[in-house]
C-alpha cells in the first residue's frame, strides 16, 4: 500500500465535502480510483519522481538547479540560454511518479488519473513551435510522446491544448492569456491501450469554472509502459518572439490507478446501537428500516466490516434529516477518530434520504465503523453503511 495516513487525513477532509456518488447493491464490483500517489514536495523533494532532467547537458550551471522544491510546491526555471542536449531546444523536466517504495507502473489496460494544480507566469508565453508542460511517453529514447499538453500559438493567439500526439488529435484547446499568473487546475485520465482501446481526457478549470473537459479515442500504448513528464520543454525555432526567462510551479500532484472495488451495504438496523431504536415509519429506506438515535450527543451506531485487505476503503452512509439543522458525527474506524464533526445537513424531510462519503484507512480482517452524534440532536436518522474497497 502506498498511501500514508497523512495522504488519506488530507483525502478524508476533501471526499467528505462531496455529495456521495449514488449507491450501489450489495458486494457489487464498481470501478474506483485509488490514490497511488500524493508526493507533499517539502518532506520528499524531487524524489517525488523517477528521474530529473535537471539542464542534463550541463549548458548552464550559474542557474542550476533549474528544478526545485519552492514553499508547498515544484518549481522549474528556464532561462533563454539554457540548451538541451539537441541545442535547437531546451528541457527541464522531471518523470515518473515515484514514492518511497519504487515508483509506479503505468500499464497496458490499466487506467490512471492525474490531478494537479499549476501556476504558468506570463513570461512562459505558448509558441509558434512546440512548448510542451506536460507529457506521457514510452521509457527510453527514440519514441515520440504519447500525450502532450503544449502552449501553441494558433493564429496569433496564445493558447493552451491537449492533444494525442501521434495521430495529432486535439483533445481540448482554450486560450492562455487568461490563465497567465494564476493557479489552475489540471486533471488528467488515460485508459492505455493500442489504437481505439485508448483513450485520453482532459480537464482544466480555473477559479472552479471548467474550460475545458474532452475525452478522445486514441492510440494510447507504444511498448513497454506509460511514464508522465512535467516541466518545461521547448524549441528555440519560436517566431513570435516569446522566449523569455520563464518557470512553472506544480503543486497538489495526485495519481489515481482505476480498480475494481467492492461494495458492501451494511443496514444499520443491523449495526450496534447505543441510545437509539430501530424503526421503519419514514419510507424511503433500504432493508428493513432506519435508526433513529436519542436526541443526544454520544448517541451512536457502530457497524462491524470485513476487510479482505488493509487500505483505504470510501465509506458512504445513506441518512434522512428532516429538521433544518446540521447532525454532525464523528466518524471513527477502530476506535481512532478519522474525521470529526462530520457535517449531516438537513435533507428537508424525514423521507428525502441522501448519502455522504469518506475516504478511510481500513485494517485487514475485523473493522469497526462507528458515527457517534457530537450535538444534542443525535444523529440524523441512518439507513445504511457502504464501504468501497
Ligand atoms: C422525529 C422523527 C424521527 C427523528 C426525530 C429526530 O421524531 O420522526 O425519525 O429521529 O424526529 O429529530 O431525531
Ligand atoms: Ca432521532
Amino acid at each position: 500500500m502506498n498511501v500514508t495516513r497523512r495522504q488519506l487525513g488530507a483525502l478524508v477532509g476533501a471526499a467528505l465535502l462531496a455529495p456521495a456518488v449514488p449507491a450501489r447493491s450489495a458486494s457489487a464490483a464498481a470501478p474506483a480510483w485509488k490514490l497511488m500517489w500524493a508526493p507533499d514536495p517539502a518532506a520528499v523533494g524531487l524524489r517525488a519522481f523517477e528521474t530529473l532532467e535537471d539542464d542534463r547537458a550541463d549548458s548552464h550551471p550559474a542557474g542550476q538547479p533549474h528544478i526545485y522544491v519552492e514553499g508547498d510546491a515544484f518549481r522549474f526555471n528556464m532561462h533563454t540560454v539554457d540548451r538541451d542536449t539537441s541545442t535547437d531546444r531546451q528541457r527541464q523536466e522531471v518523470t515518473g511518479t515515484r514514492n518511497p517504495d519504487g515508483y509506479l507502473r503505468w500499464l497496458a489496460g490499466e487506467t490512471w488519473r492525474v490531478t494537479y494544480s499549476m501556476y504558468i507566469p506570463s513570461s512562459l508565453k505558448a509558441t509558434t513551435t512546440f512548448t510542451h508542460i506536460s507529457q506521457t511517453k514510452m521509457p527510453g529514447t527514440g519514441t515520440s510522446p504519447i500525450t502532450v499538453t503544449s502552449l501553441r500559438r494558433v493564429n496569433g493567439v496564445q493558447t493552451i491544448e491537449h492533444k494525442i500526439f501521434e495521430s495529432d488529435t486535439l483533445v481540448g484547446r482554450t486560450e492562455l492569456e487568461p490563465l497567465h499568473d494564476k493557479w489552475i487546475d489540471a486533471e488528467y485520465e488515460i485508459k492505455i491501450g493500442d489504437g481505439s482501446s485508448g483513450s485520453v481526457r482532459w480537464v482544466l478549470r480555473s477559479g472552479g469554472v471548467t474550460l475545458v473537459d474532452a475525452t478522445r479515442t486514441g492510440d494510447t500504448f507504444l511498448g513497454d509502459r506509460v511514464r508522465p513528464k512535467w516541466g518545461i520543454y521547448r524549441s528555440l525555432g519560436d517566431t513570435s518572439g516569446s522566449l523569455l526567462n520563464c518557470y512553472l510551479l506544480l503543486r497538489n500532484m495526485r495519481a489515481y490507478k482505476q480498480v475494481q472495488a467492492v461494495a458492501t451495504r451494511l443496514e444499520a438496523e443491523s449495526a450496534t446501537i447505543s441510545q437509539g431504536v430501530v424503526e421503519s415509519n419514514h419510507a424511503g429506506f433500504s432493508g428493513a428500516g432506519f435508526v433513529n438515535t436519542d436526541n443526544v450527543a454520544g448517541a451512536y451506531v457502530e457497524w462491524r466490516h470485513e476487510a479482505a485487505a488493509a487500505g483505504p476503503a470510501t465509506l458512504t452512509v445513506r441518512y434522512a434529516n428532516g429538521t433544518g439543522a446540521d447532525r454532525p458525527v464523528d466518524l471513527a474506524v477502530n476506535g481512532r477518530v478519522v474525521a470529526s464533526g462530520v457535517s449531516f445537513p438537513s435533507t428537508g424531510a424525514w423521507t428525502s434520504w441522501t448519502s455522504r462519503s469518506a475516504v478511510a484507512d481500513l485494517a485487514a480482517g475485523a473493522n469497526t465503523i462507528r458515527l457517534t452524534a457530537t450535538t444534542a440532536g443525535g444523529c440524523p436518522n441512518l439507513d445504511y453503511l457502504e464501504v468501497l474497497q
